[in-house]
């Protein structure tokens, strides 16, 4: 199995790797300037709002803001992993690419994952000797090929099963605890976290074992158990059911997401191997960006019941931002009562491949649902339909999609699209919303894209990314001991670009891909910092800081003040309490 890629060569891959190179052969890519200018790949338009800056190995559409580095572009429009863009890349430059095989996180996890497994096998064979637990799974509808498919197994009614088998040296008992299969007590004790439930192993997308959700056989409460997170499992992103719906399917046309584990299973069992679960959260846009990786033809199955409706207009908020032409989003709902378990073992895969061809659009249920909320026959009634919507359709990217929508919700309440718009457009201004709707060159004088005034940190971050070279010479120091949110990513890029001068924008945001704190890297990439020829970069990134640091100052001032007036300060403080003054 392939190693972790050495972070210095993907420095080094995307410091050389030509930006204008991999779009252009994919789009028309025409000189504008010092950048490069196409229509967005990423949505329907007819004015080019795509722009490719080679200096800054950058792609941002001022359309739908998609924007990112060359490895960005490949694994949004080729649809590649991280690492097949990678490798991509690197063959396109005739370089092979390095693993280090001593910190691969495959192998720091090994031991877990292999406990994992064990323990999973071990559960398997204690539900072939459970009659109680075979015959659960069989009046369920379960059979033992579909059981055996997923791995299902049964965790005995003891507080010490697996705590005994697996956890016998204090090692072993703390990697039981890092897997989550026990629970420490506060006396230092373990216990078996799972007991008397099925089990349904969660894979991951490589098919490891990483969690594990285990239902109750009678009306134990909870009716699921499911793994903590761990260093393994992380629930906003896994999807129950996803490795084994891609081991079944050779093309993936479309996925059905339904609500639990049982209804994955249940669905497999009869011949419709393309369903997928979150696991008891919402679907998060992770998860979304996970499906539409694979396939353009979303549906979601959820119940009849009003927890049904409530889930499914949860999951419509967080597919807005992903909605653009090609793709399919289509919500199902079952008869009241039922849910996709239930439906299919009553009626059967027909019915249920017929449910979902019935399914209603994103835009039917949008609408639909808002149209139930007010009183469709007065002029207020459609007029607060379209107040109602205003929010949701300034999440949906600019372009076909988002017209047409607006066209049949002008539709709807009888203005013509024309004039909806209008009333929709002034109101974001008003609000002083996304300022999609501004021009470009608008969007250049005010500086920076965004609601309100961008706080000095993200300026200063914005200002680092664009031009990097200007942090060249600054003094960290003065940021020491700052406490608000962001400083800690402007000093790390700040050590980064003085340790690497020559790294680009799109090397930082390569590095700091995987990273939590970078994940708003490239929305501030993406704003445009003023370049008229006068303008200087480090000079504006060292007033940032100063203006920081004196921020910084005066709290520590005041909080020396403060603390002079309850009580006394060390000599220390005072002194540096003259110092600061
Ligand atoms: P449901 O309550 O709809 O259960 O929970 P279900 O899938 O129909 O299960 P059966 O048919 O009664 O066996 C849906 C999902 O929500 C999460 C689980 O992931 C479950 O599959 N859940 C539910 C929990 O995590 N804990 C619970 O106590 C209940
Ligand atoms: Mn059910």
């Amino acid at each position: 199995m392939a190693g972790l890629i050495p972070q210095d060569f993907i420095d080094d891959l995307i410091a050389r790797a030509d930006i204008v190179e991999v779009i252009g052969r994919r789009l028309q890519l025409k000189k504008a300037g010092r950048e490069f200018k196409a229509c967005c790949p990423f949505h329907d338009e007819k004015t080019p709002s795509f722009t490719v800056s080679p200096g800054k190995g950058f792609y941002h559409c001022f359309g739908c803001g998609a924007h990112g580095t060359a490895i960005g572009f490949l694994m949004e429009y080729d649809h590649m992993s991280f690492v097949e863009a990678i490798e991509n890349l690197a063959s396109l430059m005739g370089v092979d690419v390095p693993r280090d095989e001593s910190d691969r996180p495959a192998r720091r996890y090994d031991e877990l994952f292999s406990l994992m497994t064990s323990v999973e096998q071990h559960w398997q064979g204690c539900l072939r000797d459970n009659t109680v637990a075979v015959e659960y799974l069989q009046r369920r509808g379960i059979d033992g090929a579909t059981a055996k498919r997923f791995g299902i197994g049964y965790a005995p009614d003891s507080w010490s099963d697996v705590l005994d088998k697996f956890g016998k040296t204090p090692q072993a008992a703390e990697r039981l605890l890092a897997t989550g299969l026990v629970i420490r007590k506060d006396n230092g004790k373990h216990y078996d976290r799972f007991r008397d439930r099925i089990m349904f192993p969660i894979r991951n997308t490589r098919g490891r074992t990483i969690g594990f959700g285990g239902r109750a056989l009678g009306d134990g409460e909870p009716k699921y158990l499911n793994s903590p997170e761990t260093v393994l499992f992380h629930k906003g992103r896994e999807l129950y059911g996803l490795y084994e719906a891609r081991q079944a399917l050779r093309q993936i046309e479309r996925l059905v997401v339904v609500e639990g584990y049982m209804d994955v299973v249940a669905l497999a069992r009869h011949g419709i191997d393309f369903s997928i679960a979150t696991l008891g959260t919402a679907t998060t846009a992770d998860h979304l960006n996970v499906l539409f990786r694979l396939t353009e033809n979303v549906i979601f199955s959820f119940d009849g019941d009003r927890a049904g409706k409530a889930a499914a207009w949860r999951a419509l908020e967080n597919a807005l931002p992903q909605v653009r032409e090609g793709r399919q989003i289509r919500f199902v709902f079952l008869p009241d009562g039922h849910d996709p378990d239930s439906f299919v073992n009553e009626h059967g895969a027909d019915a249920f491949m017929t449910a979902l061809d019935n399914g209603v659009a994103l835009s039917d249920f949008l609408i639909g649902e808002l149209a139930s909320q007010v009183d469709m026959t007065t002029v207020d009634g459609k007029a607060r339909l379209a107040e109602l919507a205003k929010p949701m359709i300034h999440k949906i990217p600019q372009g076909v999609y988002r017209e047409l929508l607006i066209d049949s919700l002008a539709d709807k309440v009888g203005l013509t699209g024309a004039r909806l718009e209008k009333m929709l457009g002034q109101a974001a201004a008003a609000s002083g919303e996304s300022g999609a709707r501004r021009s470009p060159a608008d969007r250049r004088r005010r500086g920076m894209i965004g609601a309100g005034r961008p706080s000095v940190v993200r300026r200063a971050i914005t200002l680092l990314l664009n031009h990097p070279a200007a942090a060249d010479k600054l003094d960290i120091e003065k940021l020491a001991g700052l406490n608000r949110p962001g400083v800690d990513l402007l000093r790390d890029l700040i050590e980064t670009v003085q340790q690497e001068p020559n790294i680009t924008m799109a090397g930082l945001l390569e590095r700091w891909r995987h990273n939590d704190a970078g994940r708003h890297l490239g929305k501030l990439a993406a704003n445009e910092v003023p370049h008229e020829e006068d303008f200087d970069a480090a000079a504006e990134l060292e007033a940032c800081v100063e203006q920081l640091a004196l921020a910084g100052r005066r709290e520590r001032i005041d909080f020396l003040i403060e603390k002079q007036k309850l009580s006394s300060l060390s000599d220390d403080e005072k002194s540096e309490l003259r110092q600061l003054h």
